[in-house]
């Protein structure tokens, strides 16, 4: 089957089983740049549950990166106690003060200027360069290579099946709706390509799915036995 083909069935379930998270733009809404990059900081190892109450804090304390950048730190730490991972919320303050001192308050809007950010890994760049300014960027994360190892029966262990998945991946992101569709892939492994007990009997992409076909769906990916 298609690429495109996917990508549009892909699409069609998204337009209509979309998880409504505060962060996501609606359709017909510009994506704010500052609050997509928040989300995707504080989602980087924490559950979209977890993350929701720390969201609406931070935005309705710190409407704008400007705003941010002029905080006061133990706030910001402060505000974020209960998240965990503390470097986030340090890098977060720098990359904030980056953003608006020397870039005038506007994120880079390219994976690379992105990337050059503190606290912008490869994955965070992707996220906000395809959610937010429709750049073609491939968007990998576990939800993602889940699913791909299942729609294309990767056997080969994790990690070593990293660089093919990230293909895989790539050769399915289309060039239209790109930031839809990169959520809409992270929504298919969140919802129902779950690791177990996966709800295929509900998947757009079920008549394509080889690792189903093959009955090895959910012992996918694998990994290295101890
Ligand atoms: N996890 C990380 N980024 C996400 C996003 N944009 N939507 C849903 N889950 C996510």
């Amino acid at each position: 089957v298609a690429a495109a083909d996917l990508g549009a069935r892909l699409l069609a379930w998204y337009d209509r089983d979309r998880r409504d998270l505060p962060w996501r733009p609606r359709p017909g809404e510009t994506p704010d740049p500052y609050a997509v990059w928040l989300s995707e900081i504080m989602l980087q190892q924490t559950t979209v549950a977890a993350v929701k109450p720390y969201y609406a804090r931070f935005l309705a304390r710190w409407p704008t990166v400007r705003a941010l950048a002029a905080a006061d730190d133990d706030a910001v730490m402060t505000e974020w106690a209960g998240l965990g991972y503390y470097a986030r919320a340090r890098n977060l303050l720098k990359c904030a003060r980056v953003v608006a001192g020397e870039h005038g308050g506007r994120f880079s809007t390219t994976e690379e200027g992105l990337r050059a950010l503190p606290g912008v890994g490869a994955y965070t760049a992707a996220a906000i360069a395809v959610i937010c300014f429709g750049r073609r960027a491939v968007v990998v994360d576990g939800n993602v290579e889940r699913v791909m190892a299942r729609l294309f029966a990767v056997e080969e262990p994790m990690p070593g099946a990293k660089p093919s998945l990230r293909a895989y991946a790539d050769s399915l992101t289309p060039s239209e709706r790109c930031g839809d569709y990169a959520q809409a892939v992270m929504d298919l492994g969140a919802t129902l390509c779950t690791p177990r007990s996966p709800a295929c009997g509900l998947c757009p992409w079920r008549p394509d799915c080889r690792g189903l076909r093959e009955g090895v769906a959910e012992s996918l990916p694998r990994k290295v036995p101890k």
